[in-house]
C-alpha cells in the first residue's frame, strides 16, 4: 500500500470513528493522535523520502492530521469540557411549554368595577384592614349597643385600644371626608372580615367595593342612576333593576338594589330561590350625622354611597355556587374565570 492510500485509510477510519462518550474520546487519542499511534508513525516514515515527495507526502498528512485533531477538539468539547453548552443545539426546537400565570378572579372583577366606575370620574381611595372602633362603626352612626358590634361578627384584635379588624370598607368613607374636600367621588375597594361559620355562602374575610360620593345637591335619582349605568356596563343591556327599601346606620333612606337573575332571566329558578330577583348591593344618602362626623356641612352636601361584595359578583357572572372555591387555590378553578 502506498502511503497515500495509507493516510487515505487512516483518515477515513477517524471520520467515521463514532464519539459519544469520553470513553470513545480517550480510545480515538489513543488510535490518531499520540506519538506512538499509526498515523504518528508515518510522519517518521516520511523523514528518509527524498526532495518532492516529501513535501506532498507531508501536505497530505498534515492534511489528515488537522482534519483529525478538529474532530477531537469539537467532541471534546462537547463532551467533556462543557457539557451544557453543547454548539450543536437545534435552535430551531420549540422551546418547553410553561404555565403563564393569570388574574385571580377577584382581581378580575374588582378591575372592571373600578373600570366602569373610573369613566364617570370615580379614583382609588385605600384604609387600613386593621381599623379602629370610630372608623368602622362610631362615625358611621352606628349606636353603641348595635348587633354588628357584637363579637360574633368581629375580629376584635386588641379591646383596650378598641381596634378589630374591618367589618366592612364603609370604613374607608370616613378616612377619606376627613381628608378631602367635595366634591368627593371614591370607590374603596379591599379586603374585610366577619366573625362568621365559613360555609357556601359566607367566610370569614371576603372583599367589598365601597362607593362615595358627595357634592351640593346629590340627589337619590344621582345614586340610581349611577347605578343603573353600572349595572348595564357590568351584566349587560337587558338586565332589570329594583330597588328596596332597607336599614343602614350610615345612610338615609337606605335601599337594596337586586338585578333581574342572571341565570333564568327572571323567571325563577334554584339561584334566585324562584324570585326571579338577585341582591347585588347595598346603597343610600350618606346620613346628615356621617357628615357631620366628618366636618362636612351637611346643610351644604350630600352625598350618596353603595357598597357591594366582588365575590359575590363573579358568582353571579359566572355561575359559581360556592364562595370557598374564590380561596381554595386550585388553579383548575382559578383559570376558568
Ligand atoms: N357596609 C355595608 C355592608 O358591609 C354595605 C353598604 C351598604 C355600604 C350601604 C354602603 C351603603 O356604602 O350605603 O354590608
Amino acid at each position: 500500500m502506498s502511503l497515500k492510500e495509507r493516510v487515505y485509510y487512516i483518515k477515513e477510519e477517524a471520520k467515521n470513528f463514532s464519539l459519544n462518550s469520553k470513553e470513545d474520546l480517550e480510545k480515538f487519542r489513543l488510535k490518531f493522535l499520540v506519538k506512538k499511534s499509526e498515523m504518528m508513525e508515518l510522519f517518521n516514515i516520511i523523514k528518509d523520502l527524498a526532495g518532492e515527495d516529501r513535501k506532498e507526502a507531508g501536505r497530505i498528512l498534515n492534511e489528515a492530521k488537522k482534519i483529525i485533531e478538529e474532530k477531537f477538539q469539537i467532541h471534546q468539547d462537547n463532551l467533556v469540557n462543557e457539557p451544557e453548552k453543547r454548539n450543536d443545539e437545534d435552535l430551531t426546537l420549540p422551546p418547553l411549554y410553561t404555565n403563564k400565570g393569570s388574574r385571580h378572579p377577584i382581581s378580575v372583577i374588582k378591575n372592571r368595577i373600578i373600570e366602569i366606575f373610573s369613566r364617570i370620574g370615580f379614583t382609588i381611595e385605600e384604609g387600613p384592614e386593621i381599623e379602629d372602633d370610630w372608623h368602622n362603626f362610631s362615625a358611621l352612626n352606628f349606636a353603641e349597643n348595635h348587633p354588628a358590634r357584637d363579637m360574633q361578627d368581629t375580629f376584635f384584635i386588641d379591646m383596650e385600644n378598641q381596634l378589630a379588624l374591618r367589618t366592612h370598607t364603609s370604613s374607608v368613607q370616613i378616612r377619606t371626608m376627613q381628608t378631602q374636600k367635595p366634591p368627593i367621588r371614591i370607590l374603596a375597594p379591599g379586603r374585610v372580615y366577619r366573625n362568621e361559620a365559613v360555609s357556601a355562602r359566607a367566610n370569614c374575610f371576603f372583599h367589598q367595593i365601597e362607593g362615595l360620593y358627595i357634592d351640593e345637591k346629590v340627589s337619590f335619582a344621582d345614586l340610581k342612576q349611577t347605578l343603573y349605568y353600572f349595572v348595564k356596563e357590568m351584566y349587560g343591556d337587558d338586565i332589570e333593576v329594583r330597588f328596596r327599601p332597607s336599614y343602614f346606620p350610615f345612610t338615609e333612606p337606605s335601599a337594596e338594589m337586586d338585578i333581574s337573575c342572571t341565570i333564568c332571566k327572571g323567571k325563577g329558578c334554584n339561584v334566585c330561590k324562584h324570585s326571579g330577583w338577585l341582591e347585588i348591593l347595598g346603597c343610600g344618602m350618606v346620613h346628615p350625622n356621617v357628615l357631620k362626623n366628618c366636618d362636612i356641612d351637611p346643610e351644604k352636601y350630600s352625598g350618596f354611597a353603595f357598597g357591594m361584595g366582588i365575590e359575590r359578583q363573579s358568582m353571579l357572572l359566572n355561575g359559581v355556587n360556592d364562595l370557598r372555591t374564590f380561596f381554595d387555590n386550585d388553579t383548575r378553578f382559578l383559570k376558568q374565570l
